[in-house]
């Protein structure tokens, strides 16, 4: 490729990158397209540890991408699961939502690794509808150790750029799911933790929720409040063994929304590779991100409260602490 052909495809990649804000999605043929990155935490053999053996875990967003890697890393882990989803598309919002069969198959992930688990379809916008799904899992198991606040969304609106009904929509959307919605799925199960004097929260944020970014301010905005919500959430769970801690992946190949085609994905991992990453891999797959979660939610990390992991291939090391 000549440079300058080469060097347009990069911008095109790079502007690409930043439209998709390192929400970089495109579903499990595009995962399969990308191939596994070479430095997978996620688990995958028999080998792996049983360390959360006995527990149960309610993962929202469990129907594919992130939420489903966890789901079966922690089953894999030993976890019983409780897989959340809503399972229907959400009104306005452009991106399809994971259907009721895609939970059913997390749950038959799961299930293969040889654990109990449950399909529980609940939007988490709806406070009502998440606390009767934890009543409905702790029907089936008598206590929740772990809890995965997944579930989000994202599209890109700026601020100027576009119709003020779409800049209304779009916060909107963003505030109700990724804001309310992940404070929801705290507020259902924060208190039978409470009761417990026991439990792992573990929030997933962004790296999006460590800097800004021009194309999706909303997006970026709900990031950052999941991790102000971590921290306070930690400070107040503290005094009753109840850790909670986020996790910031950057792009990783997953149904929220990014590149569509072969080509559009190769021209992100390009970019990611070259001019993103302090390592030498383009997009993350969900697996990458599943490990950093069994981690937090095991004895190794029993200390470990309002923290923020990255998993970000050195990007991080630029804008975090
Ligand atoms: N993919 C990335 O590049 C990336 C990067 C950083 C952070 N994240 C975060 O990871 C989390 C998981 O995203 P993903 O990339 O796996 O995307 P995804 O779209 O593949 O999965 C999100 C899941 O959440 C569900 N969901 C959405 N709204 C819901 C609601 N109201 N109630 C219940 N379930 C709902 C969807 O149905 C879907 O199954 C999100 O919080 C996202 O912001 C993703």
């Amino acid at each position: 490729m000549k440079s300058e052909t080469k060097k347009a495809a990069t911008d095109s990649a790079r502007r690409d990158f930043i439209k998709g804000a390192g929400v970089l999605a495109a579903g499990a043929g595009l995962a399969a397209m990308s191939g596994a990155s070479a430095f997978a935490q996620g688990t995958g053999n028999s080998a792996v540890p049983k360390v959360l053996q006995g527990k149960t875990a309610l993962v929202t967003g469990a129907g594919r991408g992130i939420g489903r890697a966890i789901a079966v890393a922690m089953a894999e882990a030993g976890a019983n699961i409780v897989a959340l989803d809503i399972g229907q598309d959400i009104s306005g919002h452009d991106v399809p939502m994971s259907t009721s069969d895609d939970l059913a198959k997390t749950v038959a992930d799961a299930k293969a690794k040889g654990v109990e688990a449950v399909p529980v379809l609940a939007d988490i916008r709806n406070l009502d509808a998440h606390e009767a799904a934890v009543a409905k899992a702790l029907e089936q198991f008598s206590r929740i150790d772990i809890a995965v606040a997944n579930a989000g969304v994202n599209n890109n609106v700026t601020f100027t750029g576009t119709s003020k009904s779409d800049f209304l929509n779009h916060w909107n959307l963003n505030t109700d799911v990724n804001v309310k919605g992940t404070a929801n799925t705290l507020r259902a199960i924060l208190p039978h933790m409470r009761d417990n004097q026991a439990g792992r929260v573990i929030a997933i944020t962004s790296t999006f929720g460590r800097q800004g970014n021009d194309m999706n301010p909303a997006y970026v905005a709900s990031k950052w409040a999941i991790v102000g919500m971590i921290k306070s959430a930690a400070i107040e769970m503290g005094a009753h063994n109840v850790t909670v801690n986020g996790i910031a992946p950057t792009g990783v190949v997953t149904g929220l929304g990014g590149p569509k085609t072969a080509e559009e994905l190769a021209g992100f991992n390009d970019w990611m590779r070259n001019n993103y990453h302090k390592m030498p891999v383009g997009m993350l797959q969900p697996e990458d991100i599943a490990g950093s979660a069994v981690f937090l939610a095991s004895d190794a990390a029993q200390y470990i409260t309002g923290t923020i992991i990255d998993v970000a291939a050195g990007a991080n090391a630029r804008y975090t602490a």
